[in-house]
């Protein structure tokens, strides 16, 4: 048996209960209040996105009723597209690149938000249970004419 100091013991105990909360704490965000991470899905190629591939020719592409994609690309100081319509009730995959540095990509209102990077395709997904207008911008650093970076969603009410 070890012989463990009581304030050494009292530590332990602390830290273990630390662990516990965090543990907890990933959980009830990750799964009950739907807090996601940013999955890197793809790399690309930054010099490319603007010419070749999804990122080209971006915009809202319909999946199944119901069921959006959205491929958005970023640059200093723009969001392509920057208005995008889609149906109360969607659920929208975001897929987003940028074309030269790293940008923010946060939708008001939602938990949709990400990180931008060159050279990778960031996925999220959210479902618009609300019609309506929400806003997005960067709200990473990005230069001169970061402030501008922004564009807006609009949610059209079902019939
Ligand atoms: Cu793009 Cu700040």
């Amino acid at each position: 048996m070890i012989h463990l100091d009581r304030y050494e013991k009292r530590w332990l105990v602390a830290t273990g209960i630390m662990l516990v909360v965090f543990a907890l704490t990933i959980t009830v965000t990750g799964f009950i209040v739907g807090v996601q991470l940013p999955a890197a899905v793809q790399r690309v190629n930054p010099t490319q996105v603007a010419s070749e591939g999804p990122f080209a020719n971006p915009g809202v592409r319909q999946l199944a009723p119901g069921r959006y994609d959205v491929h958005m690309r970023a640059l200093t100081w723009a969001f392509f597209p920057n208005e995008i319509h889609v149906p109360q009730g969607s659920a929208v995959t975001f897929y987003l690149t940028s074309q030269d540095v790293q940008h923010g990509f946060y939708v008001q209102g939602t938990n949709l938000h990400m990180m931008v990077l060159p050279g990778q395709v960031s996925e999220l997904t959210a479902t618009f249970r609300k019609s309506g207008e929400y806003l997005f911008w960067c709200d990473e650093y990005c230069g001169l004419n970061h402030q501008i970076m922004s564009g807006r969603i609009i949610v059209d009410p079902a019939h």
